[in-house]
């Protein structure tokens, strides 16, 4: 097919290379001048596992454009642009609107145009009103990527939801994945539950962190230790391991926006979705209570002491810092400068992250000499300090739960502190 993919980002990229991989000829369209040079000079403006050498492979079915005009033959439209959170915790349509506005002219004849963006119950429909084409069909396409996984969760996705009353609109969509993805992955059902079935989706596994940082606290104060208790949680099949790690709270781009935006429509309705509400206030609120953690045991260092921290991104494989607790943790730790590194995320970082903060080139020059080490983002690079040695006196203040517990108690120098232990 010819498909069409509007907006370039963590989840049009991969989704323009996964979809040019299967065969189809794409274009990507985006209006951020600066995003097209750099992917028409071949290069993806954004870092994700795969994803450039994907490129490479795909690129001779793949077409980068500011012009939403060279979407004129596409069969199907898909949209990606941004959807943030807007102040009062709704979700920021304009965007999706302004893309549905400037597609309608040039659209073919019975196309599909499929929202990609997490938007809320209802988004669709306002979408159809403001194309206003009978000929066009307007569907509910969410997309579950992971950031930093996004290319495998493209080709190995656990389900795809097709969200449209139009039994051949469906089959024309099923048509594109059914020989890439097992047939009983691809669900069809109508536009809200299939927006729905997206938020809901996230707000759970927001909720299911939230809990387990709950049950980490309480480890905290009855001597027993988070980790344990997520196996042992984890082995019971329906609730799963996964999403069960304490840290320091969830970041990024979806869950924070997705679960304010739940709230904020149900709200609307009428109804009142006292679990995500609890959710959204305990995962802010923690972030400053690791802030406070931190502070705790700066207070006993002199003022020549020196303070690493290593993660800045919102979780590992990514450098993408949206709402990252890492950032908010330094920006309110009293003490400066701090030493900091991440593998991806430094670039970003350095634009929102004030001057009180040195970037280091590497782990070991960020660890160097340090009195206290912070982990706040579960890199895997992060273990090699299982096997540093440690001339001086260091704290290790492990909020990820990253390093191996007893590797670290027995390191000579180490004091090592946990999420969710005594
Ligand atoms: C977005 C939404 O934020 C998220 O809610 C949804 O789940 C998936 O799509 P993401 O891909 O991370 O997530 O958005 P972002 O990284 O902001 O990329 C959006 C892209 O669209 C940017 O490249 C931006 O330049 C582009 N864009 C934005 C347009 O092309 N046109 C617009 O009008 C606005
Ligand atoms: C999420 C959903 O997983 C994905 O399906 C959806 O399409 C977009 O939103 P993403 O936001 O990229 O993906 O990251 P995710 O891997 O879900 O992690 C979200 C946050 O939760 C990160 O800050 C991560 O560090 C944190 N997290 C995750 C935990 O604190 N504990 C866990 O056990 C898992």
């Amino acid at each position: 097919m010819k498909i069409a993919v509007i907006g370039s980002g963590y989840v049009g990229l991969p989704t323009a290379c996964g979809l040019a991989s299967f065969g189809n000829d794409v274009v990507c369209i985006d209006n951020n001048e600066e995003k097209l040079k750099i992917l028409n000079s071949g290069t993806m403006p954004l870092y994700e596992e795969g994803l450039q050498e994907l490129y490479e492979e795909v690129k001779d079915k793949l077409k980068f454009s500011g012009q939403t005009s060279d979407i004129n033959d596409a069969d199907l439209i898909i949209l990606a642009v941004g959807t943030p959170m807007a102040d009062d915790g709704s979700a920021n349509l304009q965007y999706i609107f302004q893309a549905a506005k400037d597609i309608t002219p040039h659209l073919k004849n019975d196309a599909i145009v499929a929202t990609k963006s997490t938007v809320p119950i209802g988004t669709n429909d306002e979408i159809e009103r403001i194309i206003n084409r009978s000929d066009i069909h307007v569907v509910s396409m969410p997309e579950f990527l992971r950031e930093g996984y996004a290319l495998h969760d493209f080709f190995n996705p656990d389900r795809i939801i097709i969200g449209t009353d139009n039994e051949n609109v469906y089959n024309r969509i099923r048509d594109i994945y059914i020989s890439h993805i097992p047939a009983e992955r691809i669900i069809q059902t109508n536009r809200h539950s299939a927006e729905l079935i997206k938020y809901a989706s996230n707000a759970f596994l927001a909720t299911k962190i939230q809990f387990i940082n709950e049950i980490s606290d309480l480890c905290e104060q009855i001597d027993a230790d988070v980790s344990d208790v997520s196996i042992g949680m984890g082995m019971d099949s329906r609730i799963g391991r996964k999403f069960l790690n304490a840290g320091i709270g969830y970041g990024g781009s979806c869950f924070p926006k997705d679960t304010n935006a739940l709230e904020y429509m149900a709200r609307q309705h009428g109804v009142k979705l006292g679990l995500v509400s609890s959710t959204i206030r305990g995962n802010h609120d923690r972030r400053f209570n690791i802030a406070s953690r931190i502070n705790d045991q700066i207070k006993n260092l002199d003022a020549s002491a020196k303070v690493a921290v290593l993660g800045l991104a919102f979780k590992n494989g990514t450098d993408d810092i949206r709402y990252s607790p890492a950032i908010d943790i330094i920006s309110n730790i009293n003490y400066k400068p701090i030493y900091a590194y991440d593998p991806k995320a430094m670039q970003n970082a350095k634009k929102v992250l004030s001057s009180n903060v040195t970037y280091t080139k590497s782990i070991q020059e960020c660890v160097k000499g340090a009195d206290i080490i912070v982990i706040l983002t579960e890199w895997p690079e992060f273990k090699e300090l299982e096997n540093a040695e440690f001339e001086k006196p260091t704290l290790i203040l492990d909020y990820r739960n990253l390093l191996d517990s007893g590797k670290m108690t027995i390191k000579k120098n180490v004091t090592y502190k946990r999420i969710g232990q005594k």
